[in-house]
């Protein structure tokens, strides 16, 4: 460990130390993929398993996104109180214990119960992640570092795909006794105990956050910190913390983000409509409906899978393009050509949907038009993979001044997980209407998602997370 740095002195920092700190909390971002994706393949066995109707199928399918909302409500106050590394060691007790739990239910009731408990992990895991990860990271790498969240989740949900049609694949049918004589579906939920474990153990090896330290009066172990993995004018980077921290219990910081106009703070507000204008434009209804979507239109059953397979590796890729690009061209300029990107692919989608043939009460899309809507529905998943999948979490963990981030990310967390709950209930009741309106209100959220980028969001490319402000939206520069 380099000594502490006198004024002035700059400490250089390897890039690779601190990708493997944020690739460890990113982690959680992957377990937060799988564990939302992994029902997919299991979903009618259970209804058959435990003789289930529709409803309480849904419902059963729904309760984790419940709690996910609870587990992101909660994680910035825990956070701000026991520190940043013991949240990520509750959400992977949190992953193991539903893991096992769902993977031994009984009923669909105990299956609702464990999949909330795994939902509260996710719910945790996507907040701890962007906010430890901004925290840790040189400001010229943080949004390259942050956008590895995203990643994870986008590997996790791809993983999950994989791992579901490997297991069906090895015992026949989902519904098929497996090894040890429990079916396969159960096998689907156990294997998310090693990443989940992996998680946990790999999280015990990385540092407590400088910010939580410096909050927590622990400033020769923040200095250690930064010197290691932030590197810069460690003294300097130290006293602007802690002009930023001083003095706040986390309830204190909890009440700070209630002094706004409309009950909160302007720039809580913005970090809640980027994120449910984030889900508000469709993008779980292509990764939790496809297949039924594509067979619905008339693609065989096959064919929908496979849409499926490549819809989830091109938001893999897509998101490494945004990796190299986010700190170079910046938030605001993707968050744009994405909201546009968007608004199109969207619209050719309501358009195909709404004129398409209707053959027994459903519509089938004939000829150029499948392949138009296909490429349509890529392209969207493009758009969003490049931007608004990676830079919002990168924004939300990086847009709030260091004493309300972690409470501040909760609330917009929260309400992420709360629009991805009510996108992903009312699909099915939109569709059965016609999906060209449900697609149609995904294109009207796009269209405000414009507007609301050109509007609220400011850049934070490149700045200190010392030049957050609290209570504007508007970029200030640290004067020191
Ligand atoms: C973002 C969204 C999440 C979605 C994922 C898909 O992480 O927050 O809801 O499932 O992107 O790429």
């Amino acid at each position: 460990m380099s000594s502490a740095p006198t004024s002035g002195s700059h400490v250089s920092v390897p890039l690779t130390r601190v990708v493997l700190v944020a690739a460890t909390a990113a982690l959680g971002g992957f377990l937060f993929g799988f564990d939302t994706a992994v029902i997919n393949g299991a979903v009618n066995a259970i209804g058959e398993q435990f003789q289930t109707g529709d409803l309480l199928l849904g419902f059963a399918v729904a309760s984790a996104l419940i709690g996910c909302a609870i587990g992101a409500w909660y994680a910035g106050r825990i956070a701000d109180r026991y520190g940043r590394i013991r949240v990520m060691l509750i959400a992977a007790v949190m992953f193991v214990a539903s893991a096992v739990g769902c993977a031994l239910a009984i009923g669909v009731w105990d299956f609702s119960f464990w999949r909330i408990v795994g939902g509260l992990g996710v719910g945790a895991a996507s907040v701890i992640a962007p906010a430890y990860i901004a925290e840790v990271s040189p400001p010229e790498y943080r949004g390259r570092l942050g956008s590895l969240q995203q990643l994870a989740i986008v590997s996790g949900i791809f993983v999950a795909l994989l791992s579901d049609a490997a297991i069906v694949a090895a015992a026949g049918t989902a519904s098929a006794p497996w090894l040890f004589g429990l079916e396969a579906w159960r096998w689907m939920f156990l294997v998310e105990v090693v990443p989940a474990v992996i998680y946990g153990v790999l999280a015990l090896t990385i540092p407590e956050s400088p910010r939580y330290l410096i909050a927590r009066g622990e400033m020769t172990k923040a200095k250690e910190v930064l010197t290691r993995y932030v590197g810069g004018d460690v003294e300097k980077v130290s006293t602007d913390i802690l002009k930023t921290v001083e003095g706040k219990s986390e309830r204190a910081r909890f009440s700070i983000l209630r002094r706004g106009k409309f009950g909160l703070l302007p720039i809580v507000w913005i970090g809640i409509g980027l994120s449910v204008l984030q889900q508000f434009t469709g993008i779980n209804v292509i990764f939790y409906y496809s297949t039924t979507l594509w067979q619905a239109v008339g693609f065989t059953e096959q064919d929908s899978l496979t849409i499926t397979v490549i819809t989830s590796v091109t938001n893999i890729v897509t998101t490494i393009v945004a990796i190299l690009l986010i700190d170079k061209v910046g938030r605001k300029p993707l968050l744009l050509v994405g909201a546009i990107g968007q608004f199109v692919c969207l619209g050719v989608l309501t358009l195909m949907f709404a004129t398409a043939t209707v053959v027994d009460g459903q519509p089938v899309l004939e000829g150029s038009s499948g392949t138009i809507a296909l490429i349509a529905a890529n392209l969207y998943v493009v758009f969003f993979g490049a931007t608004w999948g990676p830079v919002v979490w990168v924004l939300l963990g990086e847009m709030f001044s260091n004493k309300i981030r972690a409470v501040a990310l909760s609330v917009a967390a929260a309400a992420q997980w709360a629009a991805n709950f009510v996108i992903s209930t009312t699909f099915p009741a939109l569709a059965s209407v016609g999906l060209g309106l449900a697609y149609g209100v995904y294109t009207f959220f796009a269209f405000v998602a414009i507007f609301f980028v050109i509007k609220y969001v400011k850049e934070t490319k490149g700045r200190t997370l010392e030049s957050m402000s609290e209570d504007a939206p508007a970029p200030v520069a640290p004067k020191r």
